[in-house]
């Protein structure tokens, strides 16, 4: 609970004092609860999930998403469902921000780790999540066969904020499954942990008139065209483009996915 209370008091841009205000608390509660040496009175909880718009369950960290990853079924088959070759935004980010020294890098719904572990090959210092555990085994399986090391842990990225900074943030084929109504807030919390010069590198499906929405049985949510962009408007924008491509993987009906990539650094645009 203290770590959520704390992301989303600073993901608004509050102070303790303003929240305790709000609520006719002391700042000292406050301080308390986000330490981790006090939980919330039961009679106060229902107000605090409705200042910052969340249940209460979330707040208390007992939320049930009912998201069990579907691709923990797909991992477990043999071999590497996304293959083992890092993606073409990799390349990118060694473009812009090559590892001329130790810089780390967070992979956002790392999969089987393909990205991740190229990274950790060329010198970066490499975390990943993603809620799948079979994807978390394959990304550790892969990293020991390249005899590279990496921090790979299981967080939902409904529910995970960044606590440290990270030079580089990336994600791809991931941020489609943040809930519409928590984008805002993650993307303040990614933004607020991105060291200085730094860069994220994101890849998102996007929808399109012209593309069926329909995707049975995925909790995905295709962002809206330039909601990412949005987000990282103050930044310095390396590269942004939208995209539409055929997808034929692994053998399905072709269909068509419309794409934004952004790399964005944290150097405040004028
Ligand atoms: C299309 S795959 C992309 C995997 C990887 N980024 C890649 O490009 O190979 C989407 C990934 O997002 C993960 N994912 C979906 N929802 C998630 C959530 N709420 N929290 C953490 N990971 C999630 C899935 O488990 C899956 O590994």
């Amino acid at each position: 609970m203290n770590e959520t209370l704390k992301a989303l008091r600073k993901a608004r841009g509050l102070t303790q004092e303003q929240v305790a205000e709000a609520l006719n608390l002391s700042p000292q509660a406050v301080g308390k609860w986000e330490r981790g040496e006090a939980l919330p009175d039961i009679q106060i909880l229902p107000a605090l999930a409705a200042y910052f718009c969340v249940s209460a369950d979330r707040l208390l960290g007992i939320e049930k998403t009912g998201e069990r990853s579907h691709y923990d079924s797909i991992y477990a088959g043999e071999g590497y469902y996304w293959g083992a070759q890092p993606s073409s935004m990799c390349l990118e980010v060694l473009k812009y921000l090559p590892p001329t020294r130790p810089l780390k890098l967070l992979d956002i719904g790392c999969g089987e780790g393909k990205d991740a572990v190229f990274f950790a090959r060329c010198g970066y210092v490499v975390s990943a999540f993603d809620f799948s555990e079979e994807g978390l085994k394959k990304t550790r399986q892969l990293a020991e066969q390249a005899r590279v090391s990496l921090r790979a842990f299981n967080a939902n990225l409904q529910s995970y904020r960044l606590e440290e900074e990270y030079d580089i943030l990336y994600s791809t084929g991931v941020l489609e499954y943040v809930k519409p109504e928590l984008r805002g807030e993650i993307m303040g919390n990614y933004k607020g942990h991105v060291s200085e010069g730094g860069l994220v590198a994101f890849q998102t499906f996007v929808k399109k008139p012209f593309i069926n929405p329909s995707r049975k049985g995925k909790q995905s949510d295709p962002w809206k065209s330039g909601e990412l962009f949005g987000y990282f408007h103050d930044w310095y924008f390396e590269h942004c483009s939208e995209y539409v491509f055929d997808d034929c993987h692994l053998g399905r009906a072709p269909h068509k996915h419309a794409s934004e990539r952004l790399f964005a650094r944290n150097i405040q645009a004028i």
